[in-house]
């Protein structure tokens, strides 16, 4: 038998025998013809079974297979243009087949099916192309993470998933019990990644974070995975710096390895492709007299049709808000300074005026809205006592987190980016219910 490869490999491997291990995506017959696509996890392969160059029990096994049966061909590899399949341009000459397991009826078929019928069957669905495109970028996403931060110095440090208090308020915590004691699904690991600074300067911390979100939206998951950078001696406008730099190395980093995969999504590139920095900066003052001189002139939401909403100074922006400033920009954009009472506790108010914060949040175009959020972080002891006691949190399980204001306390700064939110801008989705292998949902978790 000659060597199993990957469809990705094929290009290798013209003119060369070889064998391909995977399932039957979709089959046509035409005669003593029949056109095989095969996927096996690393793309899809027309395979081309002529009647003359297979034994005819091949020929028959070949009449016989199922969609979604698992088989192994064997032929030699041709360069064809015009040759469907992903990343394409190859096909297979089918000298040889070996059915294995033989598919039932399989119940997702290549017609439209409903979004409800299709999560029920999640873990089916996932072998679809578009679904096995997004998990694939997002995979790549993880890798140019964890390579950009590895390669500025960033230490990775894990922070616990079991924590004793809140961290990003109290109304989306999922409680469990920890022998006895009330305990809280991390919603974020940053107040232990500003222990780990003093440690190590500049760290991160990636893994699941979870909120119980009471609202279904196409953003929000109740199980969502992010990665923390965190900085000591960093001010809010080097982090914006850091920010960009990082950001722009996803996407670029997406462009260039994804191509077959962006191309299964359709996704049109021209946005992606700007993202380089720097990114516009607009304070949250500016944002607000943008969308409130929208609102009067009646301009349009795009993507929406619904006019733009008036805001008041010291809300928090819907979805439309972030959709209609990201639209005015050609890149991500930043919008710093939101007010301090619609903020976490921990952030550091503005020296001359306290009512707003040094935050930042970077809002994605294409009404992709916020995905990443940070500030720079309080650093004086007192200061961030009485911020604890404003928001009405218990002192003591934040004791420990005063600390760190106590013992050499500098400027630092971090920042969250939603893995599941920048899967869905990158990709063009537009729910992030695609963006993770098994999403959970306010009332889903199955499977
Ligand atoms: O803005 P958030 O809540 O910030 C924090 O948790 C900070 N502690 C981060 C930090 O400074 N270290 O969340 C950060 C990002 C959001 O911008 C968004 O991309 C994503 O996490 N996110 C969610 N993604 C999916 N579902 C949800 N329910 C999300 N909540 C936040
Ligand atoms: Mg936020």
């Amino acid at each position: 038998m000659p060597p199993v490869v990957t469809i990705r490999s094929l290009k290798d491997h013209i003119g060369e025998e070889v064998a391909v291990q995977g399932w039957l995506y979709n089959k046509t017959e035409k005669g003593k013809l029949q056109f095989l696509q095969i996927r096996d996890g690393t793309g899809v392969c027309q395979c081309v079974v002529f009647k003359g160059n297979v034994t005819p029990d091949d020929f028959e096994i070949g009449q016989s297979l199922t969609q979604e049966s698992s088989l192994m061909v064997a032929g030699i590899v041709r360069a064809e243009p015009r040759a469907p399949g992903v990343p394409g341009g190859f096909e297979l000459d089918v000298r040889y087949i070996e059915a294995m397991g033989i598919s039932d009826p399989y119940p997702i078929s290549p017609k439209e099916h409903g979004v409800e019928f299709l999560m029920e069957n999640r873990h089916l669905w996932i072998r679809s192309s578009r679904q096995w495109a997004a998990l694939r970028v997002r995979a790549v996403i993880v890798r140019a993470i964890r390579d950009w931060l590895d390669s500025h110095g960033f230490v990775n440090i894990d922070t616990p998933i079991i924590t004793p208090a809140a961290a990003e308020g109290t109304t989306t915590l999922f409680e469990i019990d920890y022998h006895g004691e009330p305990a809280y699904l991390a919603q974020t690991g940053q107040l232990y990644n500003e222990a780990n600074i003093f440690a190590f300067g500049q760290v991160y911390c990636f893994g699941p974070t979870f909120r119980a979100e009471k609202s279904k939206t196409r953003r929000h998951l109740q199980e969502f995975w992010m990665v923390e950078p965190e900085v000591a001696f960093c001010t809010l406008e080097q982090l914006m710096e850091i920010e960009e730099h990082f950001v722009s190395y996803i996407v670029q980093r997406c462009l260039n390895d994804c191509g077959p995969e962006l191309r299964v999504l359709e996704r049109d590139l021209t946005h992606l492709q700007r993202v380089a920095p720097p990114f516009p900066r607009i304070h949250y003052d500016e944002a607000v007299a943008m969308i409130n001189a929208a609102a009067a002139r009646g301009d349009l939401v795009p993507g929406y049709d619904d006019p733009v909403p008036p805001i008041e100074w010291g809300g928090d922006f819907g979805s439309p808000h972030e959709t209609y400033i990201a639209a005015q920009f050609d890149k991500p954009v930043f919008v710093h300074h939101y007010p301090t009472a619609i903020k976490a506790f921990y952030m550091e108010p503005e020296g001359d005026r306290p009512e707003v914060c040094r935050s930042v949040d970077l809002l994605a175009p294409e009404g992709y809205g916020e995905i990443t959020g940070g500030s720079e972080r309080m650093s004086d002891p007192g200061k961030l006592i009485a911020a604890i006691e404003r928001h009405k949190l218990p002192i003591e399980p934040y004791e420990w987190y005063v600390d760190l204001r106590r013992y050499g306390s500098v400027v630092h700064s971090g920042f969250g980016l939603g893995v599941e939110r920048t899967v869905a801008w990158v990709c063009g989705l537009d729910h992030v219910r695609e963006t993770i292998a098994f999403p959970r949902m306010l009332n889903t978790m199955r499977p």
